[in-house]
């Protein structure tokens, strides 16, 4: 009886039906273009403009690829791919609020659905507050080319994580109060509506990708070679059991190092497409416009990624590329000051971007987890009257996230943002499994192809990269989802509408 509770899914039916009730009904405004454009806004920010420094770079305090970082874009982008299949074939089925955490609970049943809730909020929510983080040093490093400095107190985190230590450290700041602001910016956009969201979305899309052609067309004249050789320095492996090497090196810490290890950081660049999942509800062709949505912006982002990665690392010896402004860097160090301008621009743009979509989709995650009761409805499930935007939700959100990216460094929150994100995935690819298995007679307007092996490939491959991570990561991700686990069983279990429904149902047998 117990355990049967925990496991109780949600029908298609039901989950179709559940958008009807007009007054809770999100406007239906995006079409193909937009929810590309959301993706794309999504995907390219602080991972390739900040990220890649990491990524790429060797040294002590950081475990890199070097140029064969161009192999770690790939390996990421078949693991996103599989992943993106499954998304879109779960989006063109149930194409309502919530993404991975709505087909959880179609397939895994309403404790598995809470956790990968609960993961999602830890995506969206850290990812939001790192890319905040990039931001802020973005601003600054502008501010900077001012001759303009912000009073030290304000300017970062004050901690600082140092992974070769495996502890923080103190910054001497109290708070990364521009961090703070453009959360702040943000989330008031954010309460006056998707449209406007949306249109502001497609701009910043606009500059920030002819600032990555600039990158790639500008830089590619000043590819050296040899800055190509060795290929691999620190192998093509760097995958450890929590702690234990199993494939490749470690670096002086302990931490994998490697292809693979330059991939599990730089995972962080990819992330956002499943976001567009999320905007089902208000796409107006959902079961053709999410998958074209999704795919596209993936495939545009990996061409992307791959030729910029190709390009630092050609311009710049990979054990020289800067960690903090990578690429703007680069075209300092070959002599182009004013295309470094240019470069910090476009990054602030494309970071912001990314904070506005991720920003955008968190509150509709907690909306379709109102609606079955399992956290607040009438705070989580409150549309306003006028915007027609969960603004309760989103306000709470750009709270929460404001402190977090004015308190915690960005390698910190990107690592955890990585993990929490590579876990849903899993959950996703898994759960397309399941859903074959269990409900084979189901519409599938978009199908993956190649079932099981894509799925399969896809878990796979996540988990390996989720082993690539400093191990250390892996005891967060347990502490939030055992937090989340209290919360469930101290509110949601209790409150669960799925729960009510199913009660009455078997008092009307009776
Ligand atoms: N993919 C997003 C970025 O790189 C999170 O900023």
């Amino acid at each position: 009886m117990f355990s049967s509770r925990l496991f109780r899914r949600k029908t298609l039916d039901h989950l179709l039906g559940e958008t009807i009730e007009p007054e809770r009904q999100l406007k239906r405004a995006l079409g193909p273009v937009q929810l590309t454009l959301l993706g794309v806004g999504a995907i390219v920010g602080a991972g390739i403009f900040s990220t890649i420094g990491t990524a790429a770079a060797g040294g002590a305090d950081h475990t890199g690829a070097g140029p064969a970082l161009v192999l770690s874009f790939a390996l990421v982008a078949v693991a996103c791919g599989f992943a993106a299949l499954c998304y879109s074939e779960f989006a063109s089925m149930v194409p309502v609020s919530g993404s991975a955490y709505t087909y959880a609970y179609a397939t895994l049943g309403e404790l598995l659905a809470w956790i990968i809730g609960w993961d999602l909020v830890l995506e969206y929510t850290v990812a939001s507050a790192a890319v905040a983080n990039a931001w802020s040093g973005y601003f600054q490093n502008l501010l900077g080319m001012r001759a303009i400095r912000l009073p030290s107190l304000l300017r970062t985190a004050p901690f600082d994580y140092k992974p070769e230590l495996g502890r923080f450290v103190m910054t001497g700041s109290v708070i990364d109060i521009t961090a703070v602001l453009v959360v702040a910016v943000i989330t008031f956009v954010l309460v006056r509506g998707i449209k406007e969201s949306a249109s502001f979305n497609a701009t910043m899309v606009a500059i920030k990708l002819a600032v990555v052609l600039f990158v790639v067309g500008v830089g590619a004249f000043f590819v050296n070679p040899a800055n190509w050789r060795p290929f691999a320095p620190y192998g093509y492996a760097g995958v450890q059991l929590f702690g234990i090497p199993i494939l490749g090196k470690t670096d002086a810490g302990g931490h994998p190092v490697g292809m693979f290890a330059g991939a599990a950081i730089i995972f962080f660049a990819y992330i956002g497409f499943d976001s567009v999942s999320t905007h089902a509800e208000e796409a107006r062709r959902p079961h053709r416009d999410v998958p074209i949505g999704i795919v596209t912006s993936l495939v545009l982002c990996t061409l992307l990624y791959i030729a910029v990665a190709a390009v630092l690392t050609g311009m710049v010896p990979y054990d020289k590329i800067d960690i903090h402004a990578p690429v703007a860097d680069a075209f300092r160090l070959v002599g182009l000051p004013w295309a470094q301008f240019l470069v910090a621009i476009g990054a602030l743009t494309g970071i912001t971007s990314v904070l506005l979509v991720m920003m955008l989709s968190q509150p509709r995650i907690w909306l379709a987890m109102a609606r079955d009761g399992l956290v607040s409805r009438g705070f989580f499930g409150a549309v306003h009257e006028r915007f027609r935007t969960p603004w309760k939700s989103t306000i709470l959100v750009g709270v929460v996230v404001a402190a977090v990216a004015g308190l915690l460094p960005l390698r910190f929150l990107a690592d955890l943002t990585n993990i929490g994100t590579l876990f849903a995935f899993v959950v996703v690819c898994s759960a397309v499994l399941i859903m074959r298995k269990l409900h084979p007679e189901f519409a599938r307007p978009f199908r993956v192809p190649l079932v099981p092996f894509v799925p399969l490939a896809g878990m796979g491959i996540c988990l390996l990269l989720m082993l690539s991570l400093p191990p250390e990561n892996w005891t967060r991700l347990f502490v939030w989802l055992a937090i989340g686990l209290v919360i469930y069983f101290s509110y949601g279990r209790k409150h669960s509408v799925l729960a009510r429904l199913r009660a009455a149902e078997s008092a009307k047998q009776e």
